[in-house]
This record gives structure tokens, C-alpha cells and sequence, in this order.
């Protein structure tokens, strides 16, 4: 007599099967999505979630698109065109609107044993960082370029400014019987020294830095930099806290430009608050946002109590020569850009008018390599 068994071993293969092809869709690094010819989800991966950054339902599969996807017309307006171009695209792009994401994209369609259509199929990755890093690097280029000539116009602009301030303050004591020639020698020799200092600032940002680079205790360039600023704009009664735990990692720094970086913010802080209120610069231990387990880093955020910005400024704090100061020459930041760039780390702001400001450090553990533009 035959054994029975529950099903044919030819379908118990196929079982086999099934699940090894659900776990490589599953595992992959990229997001997958299927849908069927009338518009329901037949297949999504836990990567498109993330991306798509909608929650996951137990019975998303069999649901219309346009449901599970209604956070995301402009995705949808493009699956549902799939059964009608000749071309499919491969390797298109494409925005994605509440997050501003960028995503590469290749479509599939799906056909039966007979060559019939009976669906199709998304390959998505998130392109948002390779983006950001291919901007960074367009802009490196763009400041190599500028940053040259500025850098030869400075030095050419240094000596015959000196050479004002110091002629002019012979003058002044030649003519001491004269106050008010020597109220405007004065004036001069003011001017001479602010576009000095402007003169100074631009050859700092077009200098290339080469980071000195060593095990570095990032609390120890936050309290220099508090002493430093002090020195460069008075604080009146603003108060500082530093709160910086003990036994934070040591990163790959560089000391000297790591405090730099801090008194710039502070000197924008302080400039911001008007002698009144409490600027608080913390530090904790992070990650990178740069991978699945991103390098081990450490974040420093410095808060004030100032008046905030709007969007419009927000957006253009980092551009060179961006001020809204009437002394200002807008290169505070733009530095700061450029080292926290050559530390291989990334700095954001959060802000608002009448909300204060707070600008948020990240400096991994470890640099890439040890110097950079
Ligand atoms: N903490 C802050 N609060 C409010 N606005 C700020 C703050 N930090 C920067 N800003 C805005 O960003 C602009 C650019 O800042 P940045 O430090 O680059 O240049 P600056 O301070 O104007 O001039 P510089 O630093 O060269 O003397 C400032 O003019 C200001 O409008
Ligand atoms: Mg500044």
C-alpha cells in the first residue's frame, strides 16, 4: 500500500523554495515592492518601510497601493503608469515629498509562465546621502577655485593695510593740537583695523586645513573655547554651562581647530543674546549617521537663548560671507563648516524666530583620514 503523504514532494521543494526567496527579499539591503496588474501590494520589504518611513500593517499585502502608499502620491503616480510605457525606467530618481528623501529606482515587470503580465515590481535605494556627499564634494571644488583667489587678493590687500594703520597713527601724534584731524585718524585707523580683520578672517577659511590630528579630549577645546570667546566679544551677563560628563570617548581631532569651532559659536551666541540670559553647551557619546551601526562619535550641542532665525536665514548661515551683522563678514560659520567637514563630521541647526538656537556638533571617534581640504 502507498503511504500518503500531505503533499507532493515536488511541492514541499517548491516550499522550500518560497521561503528562501521570501528571506532574500527580506534581507536585502535595497527596497523591494511587487504589486499585482489591478493595483494591490503583493510583496514589500522591511527596507521600503524605512524609506517610505510608513509603519508596517499584518495585512498590507493584497491592499491597494494607492492606500498603502497614500503618503506618497508621486511614488504611486509612477507605479501606476508601469503597464503603460513602452520604456521601464532603470535607474531613475526621484523625490519623495514629505521628506525630501532621494531615491534611485528600477522597475520590473512581472510575468507569468505563459509571458503574460501579471505585475510589477520597484528596486528602490535611498540616495539622499550619496547626494549630501556628492554636494560636499562640489562645493570643495567651488571653494578650491574661489578660495585661491581670494586667498591671493587677501595677501596682495594685507601690506598696504598695515601700512595705512601705521602712517596714519604717526599722523595722529604729529598733530596733537588738532583734535578733530585726529578724530579722523582715529576713524581711519578703526576702519583699517576692522578690514584687517576681515582680511585675516578670509585668509583663515581659504587656508586648506591640515588637521594636527591626536587623541583629543573634546571637553577640554569646549572650555578653552568659553575662555577664548571671552576675549573676542563681551558676553555682559550671559552665563555658561557647560555640561560635559566625565569618560566621553577621546575622538581624532584636532585641539586647536576643535576650539576654534566652539569659540565661533559661542561669539554668534553671545552676539545673539544681547548680555542677557544662559547659553548651555552639552556633550554626549553617539553614533554617525553614516551606516547601519554608524562610527562611534561624539555630539556637542550648544543651545542659547537668543532671538533665533527664520528659515531664510537658517538656510544660509553656512555660506561664506553670509551676515546679518553690520560688522560682520560672515565667515564664523563657514569656518566652522569647514572643520567640522575636515573632521569628518556633520553639524546641524535647530531653530526658530523668538525660539532660541541650537546647533548640534557630531565628530566621529575616528576620522577617515587624518587630513583633509
Ligand atoms: N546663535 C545664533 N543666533 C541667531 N542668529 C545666528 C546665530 N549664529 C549665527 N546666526 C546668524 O548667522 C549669520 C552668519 O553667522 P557667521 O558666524 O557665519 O557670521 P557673522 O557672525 O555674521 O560674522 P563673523 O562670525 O564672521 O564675525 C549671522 O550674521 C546671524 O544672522
Ligand atoms: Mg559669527
Amino acid at each position: 500500500m502507498r503511504r500518503r503523504t500531505s503533499r507532493p514532494a515536488s511541492t514541499r521543494r517548491g516550499d522550500v523554495e518560497d521561503a528562501f526567496f521570501r528571506h532574500i527579499v527580506a534581507g536585502m539591503r535595497n527596497g523591494v515592492l511587487a504589486f499585482t496588474r489591478d493595483g494591490r501590494l503583493a510583496l514589500i520589504n522591511h527596507e521600503a518601510y524605512g524609506i517610505f518611513d510608513i509603519p508596517p500593517r499584518p495585512d498590507d499585502l493584497g491592499r491597494p497601493l494607492t492606500d498603502v502608499l497614500h503618503a506618497h502620491p508621486e511614488v504611486v503616480r509612477v507605479l501606476n503608469s508601469v503597464f503603460d510605457v513602452h520604456l521601464l525606467a532603470n535607474r531613475a530618481e526621484l523625490r519623495l515629498r514629505p521628506s525630501g528623501k532621494v531615491i534611485g529606482y528600477t522597475l520590473a515587470l512581472v510575468h507569468d509562465d505563459g509571458g503574460h503580465v501579471i505585475g510589477a515590481s520597484m528596486f528602490f535605494k535611498d540616495l539622499t546621502r550619496v547626494e549630501q556627499l556628492e554636494e560636499r564634494e562640489r562645493l570643495r571644488d567651488r571653494l578650491a577655485a574661489v578660495g585661491e583667489m581670494a586667498a591671493a587678493i587677501a595677501h596682495e590687500v594685507k601690506n598696504p593695510l598695515a601700512g595705512i594703520e601705521v602712517m596714519a597713527g604717526l599722523l595722529r601724534r604729529r598733530i596733537a593740537d588738532a583734535p578733530e584731524a585726529q578724530q579722523v585718524l582715529t576713524d581711519i585707523i578703526t576702519e583699517a583695523k576692522m578690514a584687517n580683520r576681515i582680511v585675516q578672517e578670509v585668509l583663515e577659511f581659504v587656508r586648506p586645513i591640515r588637521l594636527q590630528v591626536d587623541r583629543t579630549v573634546v571637553a577640554d577645546a569646549v572650555r578653552s573655547a568659553v575662555q577664548l570667546a571671552d576675549t573676542k566679544v563681551p558676553r555682559g551677563g550671559v552665563a555658561v554651562e557647560v555640561d560635559v560628563p566625565a569618560g566621553l570617548p577621546l575622538i581624532q581631532g584636532d585641539q586647536h581647530q576643535l576650539t576654534q569651532l566652539f569659540t565661533n559659536l559661542l561669539t554668534n551666541a553671545y552676539e545673539a543674546m544681547d548680555g542677557r540670559g544662559r547659553v548651555t553647551i552639552t556633550a554626549t557619546a553617539t553614533r554617525m549617521d553614516d551606516g547601519e551601526l554608524g562610527r562611534e562619535a561624539v555630539l556637542v550641542e550648544l543651545t542659547d537663548q537668543g532671538p533665533g532665525m527664520s528659515t531664510e536665514v537658517a538656510d544660509r548661515v553656512f555660506s561664506p560671507f553670509f551676515t546679518t551683522k553690520p560688522q560682520g563678514s560672515g565667515l564664523g560659520l563657514a569656518i566652522v563648516r569647514k572643520i567640522v567637514d575636515a573632521h569628518d563630521g556633520s553639524i546641524d541647526l535647530q531653530t526658530a524666530p523668538g525660539r532660541g538656537t541650537t546647533i548640534r556638533v557630531t565628530l566621529p571617534v575616528t576620522t577617515i583620514d587624518g587630513f583633509t581640504n
